[in-house]
């Protein structure tokens, strides 16, 4: 298989973009790709804008400089923080970005309840708000921050009591208020669905993040 020339640069804190090039790897298999996940300050869900911004900054640097072609921010938390700020910083450079999957949800939803599991920077940022006032009318969206799930991930504990702890928490207070859809607005968070999918059960579905501009990606769980 002849791969194209120049890298399309993709960026995570993490693992968690891992899910993306999956996606990315099924659709454009000829593309040759650069990953950088920056573990060395993972999470970036609690931290400043700013802090995501210059983060997110550099590794933009690194990526042009390994000839990227187009970047990839596999992160909703980094798309919340710092797309609008990169695109400003590098006008010549096309960036793809992350938004949680709420409009393929709200069109989903038959209770009209939705629950939203996202870092606290994606929640803060102007970009979930945009997204719940154009595609969210008429459904109540109940949204949890899944304090140190991220971690559990990046430690591969996929199945660990811990973790189904965390997930227990943010999800059954949520089934409790009727909710039919869940929005796993973190790129980290599919590698979780299976356990997702034993605490809510079948017949709730998970919405996997969509690409900002582009078709939304979902699943029936
Ligand atoms: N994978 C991330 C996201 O989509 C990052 C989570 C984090 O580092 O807190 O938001």
């Amino acid at each position: 298989m002849q791969l194209l020339e120049n890298p399309i640069g993709v960026f995570d804190s993490g693992v968690g973009g891992l899910s993306v090039l999956r996606a990315m790897r099924e659709q454009m298999p000829n593309e040759s790709v650069i990953y950088f996940g920056d573990q060395g300050h993972v999470p970036y869900g609690p931290r400043s804008m700013e802090q995501i911004q210059k983060f997110s900054e550099g590794i933009t640097h690194f990526l042009l400089e390994q000839n990227s072609k187009l970047i990839v921010v596999a992160c909703n938390t980094a798309s919340a923080a710092a797309l609008k700020y990169l695109r400003g910083r590098f006008p010549e450079v096309p960036f793809v970005g992350m938004e949680p999957a709420v409009k393929p949800a709200a069109e989903i939803t038959k209770t009209g309840k939705v629950g939203v599991l996202a870092t606290p920077a994606t929640f803060q940022g102007a970009l979930y708000a945009s997204v719940v006032e154009r595609f969210g009318a008429g459904v109540e969206f109940f949204q949890h921050t899944c304090p140190g799930l991220v971690g559990q991930i990046e430690k591969g504990e996929l199945e660990s009591n811990a973790t189904r702890a965390i997930l227990e928490d943010a999800l059954l207070p949520m089934l409790e208020k009727n909710i039919d859809t869940v929005v796993l607005g973190c790129t980290h968070y599919p590698f979780v669905i299976p356990l997702i999918e034993r605490i809510v059960g079948r017949e709730c579905s998970g919405d996997r993040p969509s690409s900002l501009g582009g078709e939304t990606g979902q699943t029936s769980a």
